[in-house]
């Protein structure tokens, strides 16, 4: 059996910078009848932990450490022995919300997550997060890209932790090289593929955001 991608929605906050915002957060669970891994356990570890089910849960890989990404990933690692991976440069941010929890691993560049049948090659991509990464499976033809490219260009990077021609370095260099039909499966809201955003990056760096 290969692996295949299942959506989950949760709901919650994101604060960053003394704001506050209500968000809807995509949690990714990637996986087969046996064996998943979760991609941003986001603000709701019961749902999550629902979904996953009987299945066992080998990784929660974080695409990066603002609190509405990461919120509720000790609390799943606690209901199921998973691992929780990060990029260690967004530990700053990590601890602005779990300052007693480390996360159990580093995520590098590079670095390839397996789980039942699917390869996620992590692509360090900083911009949005210094530690911001997308993972990317040439055999799913996906690349989950947390809040780094989203349908209709990058992510935010006017607060904090953000750097705009970071994230354009990141985006053009790491995503919209892959091939056009790649899905990009984002951290909040609609798909899109690397084909639909590709012809867009010179708007994106014209208006700067
Ligand atoms: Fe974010």
């Amino acid at each position: 059996m290969t692996a295949r991608i299942e959506r989950l929605v949760t709901s919650g906050q994101f604060s960053l910078d003394g704001g506050t915002w209500d968000v809807d957060n995509n949690v990714w669970i990637v996986g087969d009848d046996h064996e998943v891994i979760v991609i941003d356990a986001a603000h709701d570890a019961r749902a999550i932990a629902e979904a996953v089910g009987e299945r066992r849960l080998t990784a929660i890989v974080c695409t990066h450490a603002h609190n509405d990404h990461i919120d509720a990933a000790p609390e799943l690692a606690d209901l199921t022995g998973a691992t929780i991976w990060l990029h260690p440069d967004d530990l700053p941010l990590w601890k602005q919300t779990h300052p007693d929890r480390e996360p159990d691993a580093h995520l590098q560049d590079g670095q390839v997550i397996e789980a039942a049948g699917a390869d996620l090659r992590v692509l360090h991509t900083p911009g949005h997060a210094p530690g911001a990464v997308c993972l990317y499976d040439p055999g799913l033809a996906t690349v989950f890209t947390g809040d780094t490219l989203f349908a209709g260009g990058p992510g935010a990077t006017g607060r904090s932790y953000s750097h705009f021609p970071t994230i354009i370095d990141s985006i053009r260099a790491r995503l919209l090289e892959l091939p056009p039909e790649t899905k990009v499966l984002t951290g909040h809201g609609d798909s899109t593929t690397i084909g639909a955003e590709a012809p867009h990056l010179e708007e994106w760096i014209a208006r700067g955001h």
